[in-house]
């Protein structure tokens, strides 16, 4: 029953110091060791290690690794107590804003990615928004001429034609961005209809239309999950030749999280594209799976961003259903600064998020909300409260360069570390919002680096470099 062990090779960015990791269930130990040497011996940049999250899990039977040692993937709590570097007067290595395409110092760049684990406070400067901005340009052209994606196809008279083909309105709600991701992909030039040139498959179902299609609902989903496996490991050779490895899907209601209980696979070896992205949740494999930033969908820029005067601290609203939100309620509810709305709020919510500097993303049930975009859109520094949240593109961006994240314990020095930053740092902080915008939006048909090209990108990172042809 167990699909025979695969060597799986993950081709790394070509521009990328480190050469190729591989492994076998079997002679594990043995292949650790010779990669660790591997990796000494080839790579340019500061031998430092990242302690990647890749526990065996021995039902497993892919086990991958993180996509590149210079472009990792950090646990938001990588950001401990409140610190942040500073992105230095430098020019950053953003492209896109004038920059035209890096001039970035990829040593000190190098450097700076790594810094998380080096001593607080090191001497690092020229912070851009990318880990490295030359190496994710180059490798987003190479993604953009050459990935190739398979869908399952469906037709129009699928009696779950609306939950396999994409909704013929414009996507809204808190869970949008699945919606958007299937939209946008199935016309563009990744996909194709030839499954032999495919890099990975894309599983089509919405877990968002299901959960309100009476025939499944959501208790349903997980045996309407299994069931669809099943019919398509049974009619296409593809599945059982990876056990699923080289397929994706993408869900951004949590309720994603339970609906594939009954099919272990999809959850072992297949790529997790999610909102939910909690490292606490045994469900989300980080090493393979990647978050999807939750969007709600907004037109246009706001008015009135260069304006506006943002007089308050910091500013919350929502409702208090998470041990986190009662102990923000706990020790920030009448502050004069830090403005916590629990319930309805009496002022537009567009001008909370226009008149603050710094916008409280609060973990609720799930680590996962709007608001992080919200902010962004809206020019606010995003304070992150919701330890374990793999962020969304976190590969890519350099979290510390536009947020800054506190955790939960610290929530009664929340003031003084917000205070504790300087205007100067501030302003750093905000122009980075600025330029982090457009990956956090998206748009009908697709605008290059938003949302769908930054999920593209975590998903070309995750591809595996072996294409398997029997089919
Ligand atoms: C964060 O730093 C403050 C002082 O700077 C310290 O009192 C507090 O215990 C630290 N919190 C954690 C979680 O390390
Ligand atoms: C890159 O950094 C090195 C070392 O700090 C410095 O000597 C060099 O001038 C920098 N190059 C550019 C293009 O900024
Ligand atoms: C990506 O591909 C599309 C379609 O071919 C093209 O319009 C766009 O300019 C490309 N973007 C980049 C950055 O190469
Ligand atoms: C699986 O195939 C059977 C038989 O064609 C069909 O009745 C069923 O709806 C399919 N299930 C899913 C989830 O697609
Ligand atoms: C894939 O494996 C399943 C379970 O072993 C089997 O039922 C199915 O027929 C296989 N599919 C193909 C296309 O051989
Ligand atoms: C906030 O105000 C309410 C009533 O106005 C009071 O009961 C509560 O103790 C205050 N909380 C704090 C943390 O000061």
């Amino acid at each position: 029953m167990a699909p025979s062990p695969v060597l799986f090779l993950h081709r790394h960015l070509a521009s990328l110091p480190s050469k190729t990791f591989f492994f076998v269930p079997a002679t594990l130990a043995l292949f650790t060791t010779l990669s660790i040497l591997f990796y000494i011996f080839t790579s340019s940049a500061p031998s430092v290690f990242y302690p990647h999250k890749h526990e065996l899990h021995l039902e497993q039977p892919f086990v991958y690794f993180q996509p590149s040692p210079s472009t990792p993937s950090l646990p938001s709590n990588g950001f401990k107590n409140g610190s942040f570097l500073f992105p230095a007067k430098s020019p950053s290595n953003a492209f896109g804003d004038g920059g035209g395409g890096g001039g970035s110092n990829g040593t000190v760049s190098q450097v700076s990615s790594r810094s998380h684990f080096g001593p607080k406070g090191s001497s690092v400067s020229n912070i851009g928004v990318f880990h490295d901005g030359d190496i994710f340009l180059d490798d987003y052209r190479e993604m953009n001429r050459s990935f190739k994606i398979y869908v399952y196809p469906h037709r129009r008279n699928d009696p779950f034609a609306n939950v396999f083909l994409p909704v013929d309105f414009e996507p809204g709600g808190n869970y949008a961005s699945e919606s958007y991701f299937k939209k946008a992909l199935m016309k563009s030039h990744f996909v194709t209809k030839d499954p032999r040139k495919a890099d990975l498959f894309f599983l089509p179902f919405s877990i968002a239309r299901l959960r309100h299609d009476h025939r499944v609902g959501t208790g349903g989903i997980p045996s309407f999950i299994r069931g669809y496996i099943s019919n398509i490991s049974r009619k296409y050779p593809y599945w059982n030749r990876t056990g699923g490895a080289d397929h994706f899907y993408v869900a951004c209601h949590s309720i994603g999280r339970k609906a594939m209980e009954k099919a272990v696979e999809v959850k072992l070896n297949a790529i997790q594209i999610v909102c939910s992205s909690s490292y606490f949740v045994s469900r989300y494999i980080a090493h393979k799976d990647a978050s999807i930033p939750q969007v709600w969908p907004r037109t246009g820029d706001p008015p009135n961003i260069a304006t506006c005067k943002r007089n308050k601290l910091a500013f919350f609203a929502g409702s208090i259903n998470s041990p986190v939100r009662e102990k923000l309620l706990e020790f920030w509810r009448n502050d004069s600064l830090i403005f916590t709305n629990y319930g309805r709020l009496k002022t537009p919510y567009a001008d909370e998020l226009l008149g603050s500097k710094f916008c409280l993303h609060v973990k609720g049930f799930e680590v996962n909300t709007a608001r992080i975009a919200d902010s962004l859109y809206y020019g606010c520094v995003p304070i992150i409260i919701a330890n374990y949240y793999d962020l969304p593109f976190a590969d890519v961006l350099n979290w510390k360069s536009f947020s800054m994240a506190v955790v939960t314990a610290d929530i009664p020095s929340l003031k003084k570390i917000l205070q504790g930053i300087t205007s100067d740092e501030y302003s750093a902080l905000q122009r980075n919002v600025l330029k982090v915008r457009k990956h956090f939006q998206w748009h009908v048909p697709p605008t290059d680096f938003d949302a769908f090209f930054m999920v593209m990108y975590e998903l070309w990172l995750r591809r595996s470099a072996i294409r398997i042809s029997n089919g």
